[in-house]
This record gives structure tokens, C-alpha cells and sequence, in this order.
């Protein structure tokens, strides 16, 4: 795969040859969000959080934030049906021409074979599929103290990734919130359905996987997967 570092290539240079699209896996709280951030500023396309993508229809109050909502707040997923939807309208969108980087889509069988299905038929495919490994016993900690951005969705963590101002995101000064079912019940229930519906679409995906520990300072995991994927 072609594949230039924002360091060595200008923005919007990227030509045909290096577009990348990439499906980060791992469970809720592996730190998919924070390293699809980096990694969207680094190639300089965008990062299509499935689950930001729902809380946004949920607070705009749309068909598809009413059907979303109660699975959302109770830390199921939504059915196959309303996501597959959602993300195939996405990624029609003229800013993924360049390639995207796919957060928490897909997260079930029926959502790779339909996300298979549809690049087949845009004559496209995946480039590699990042595996973030952290153990559960890390994660609940990362989440019940995770902060969000309301406005633009940057994340936070009152420890390990304050933002400079209490409450404030760094990016945008708009306020930071706890999300719904960042509390420890629903924590479990979506750890629960991490490893019945999600973790086998690992070995759906053995041929284009980078397994990344996902514990530690966050830069070096993310100089990490960044080798590992221009290796690819
Ligand atoms: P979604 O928003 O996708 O949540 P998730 O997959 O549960 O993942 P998270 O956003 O919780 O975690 P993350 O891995 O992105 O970690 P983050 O970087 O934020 O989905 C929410 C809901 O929407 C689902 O439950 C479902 O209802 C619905 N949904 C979404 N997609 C769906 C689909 N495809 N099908 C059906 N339903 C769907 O990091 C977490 C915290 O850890 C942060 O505070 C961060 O600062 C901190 N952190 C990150 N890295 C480190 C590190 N190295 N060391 C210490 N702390 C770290």
C-alpha cells in the first residue's frame, strides 16, 4: 500500500495511488476514537465514528437518532439494518474519496459482509484493519473517566488526557460531557457485547490485521500503528 505520512507529503496532495481506508477494531474504550484522530490528522482524511455519527442523530432528534436511542442508552447496538444505512449514505460523502478511517463500524458479521459487499462493488477495499488489545480490567477505568467534546466529539480522559481547561475542549471551547453509558452497568453490557458479536470479525479479518497493545503513552502507540501500516 502506498501511504505518505502527513510529515512527508503536502495536504490535499494525496494522488490516486494513496488512498487509504482503514477499520479500527477493539473494545468500547481500546482507544479506537483517540487513535482515529491522529491518524485522520496524520493522512489527512476523515474518521467516521459510527457511534458519534448516532449520538449526533440522537441529539438532532432524526428518524434514525429515534430508532438509535434506546440502544444507544442501554449500551446495545443498534440493528444491522439502521447502521449499514447510516454508514453506506456516509461513505458516499465527497470527503471519503481520499479514503476514511472507520470507528466502531463494523461491529457485527452482518455489518463486514455488508461493508465487503458494498466496496466490491465500488471497486474498493479495505487496506488494514487496526486491532487495539487492552484488558478489561483497563478499560472500565479509561471510560467511566472518558470526557467528549459536544460539539466537534475530541476525547478526553480526566487523568491521562486532560483538556487544558476544566470542562473546555482544547479544540473548539465548546463543553465536555460524560456519555450515557460511559457509566459501569452499561460499561459491562457493551464489554459483554464486545466479545459475543465483534471480536470474531478478528478472525474475519486475519489477512489484513494489525494487532496493536493498546496499553501505554498514547504517541508510541500511535508512531506504532503508523509504521505498521506503511509497512503493509
Ligand atoms: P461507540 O461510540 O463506537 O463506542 P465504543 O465502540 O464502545 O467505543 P468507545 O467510543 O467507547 O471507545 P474507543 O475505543 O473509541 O476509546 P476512546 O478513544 O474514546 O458506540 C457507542 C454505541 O453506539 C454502541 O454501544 C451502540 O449502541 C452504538 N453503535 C455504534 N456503532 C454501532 C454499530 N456499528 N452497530 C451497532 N450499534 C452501534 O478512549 C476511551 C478513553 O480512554 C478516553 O478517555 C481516552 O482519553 C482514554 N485513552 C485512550 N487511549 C489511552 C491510553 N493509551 N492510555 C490511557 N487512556 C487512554
Amino acid at each position: 500500500m502506498k501511504v505518505f505520512s502527513g510529515a512527508r507529503r503536502e495536504a490535499g496532495s494525496r494522488g490516486g495511488e494513496d488512498k487509504v481506508r482503514l477499520v479500527m477494531l477493539g473494545p468500547p474504550g481500546s482507544g479506537k476514537g483517540t487513535q482515529g484522530e491522529k491518524l485522520s490528522d496524520r493522512y489527512k482524511i476523515p474518521l467516521l465514528s459510527s457511534g458519534d455519527i448516532l449520538r449526533a442523530a440522537v441529539r438532532a432528534g432524526t428518524e434514525v437518532g429515534k430508532k438509535a436511542e434506546a440502544y444507544l442508552s442501554r449500551g446495545e447496538l443498534v440493528p444491522d439494518g439502521v447502521i449499514v444505512d447510516v454508514m453506506t449514505v456516509r461513505l458516499k460523502e465527497a470527503d471519503c474519496k481520499n479514503g476514511y478511517i472507520l470507528d466502531g463500524f463494523p461491529r457485527t458479521a452482518g455489518q463486514a459482509n455488508a461493508l465487503g459487499g458494498f466496496l466490491k462493488n465500488n471497486g474498493l477495499k479495505l487496506d488494514a484493519v487496526v486491532n487495539l488489545i487492552v484488558a478489561d480490567s483497563e478499560l472500565v477505568g479509561r471510560l467511566s473517566a472518558r470526557r467528549q467534546c459536544s460539539k466537534c466529539s475530541a476525547v478526553y480522559h480526566l487523568q491521562f488526557r486532560p483538556s487544558a481547561k476544566q470542562g473546555v475542549c482544547d479544540k473548539c471551547g465548546s463543553a465536555l460531557y460524560q456519555r450515557d453509558d460511559d457509566k459501569e452497568e452499561t460499561i459491562k453490557n457493551r464489554l459483554t457485547l464486545y466479545k459475543k458479536e465483534t471480536a470474531p470479525l478478528i478472525d474475519y479479518y486475519k489477512g489484513m490485521l494489525i494487532n496493536i497493545e493498546g496499553k501505554g503513552n498514547g504517541s508510541e502507540i500511535f508512531e506504532r500503528i503508523c509504521s505498521l501500516i506503511e509497512r503493509k
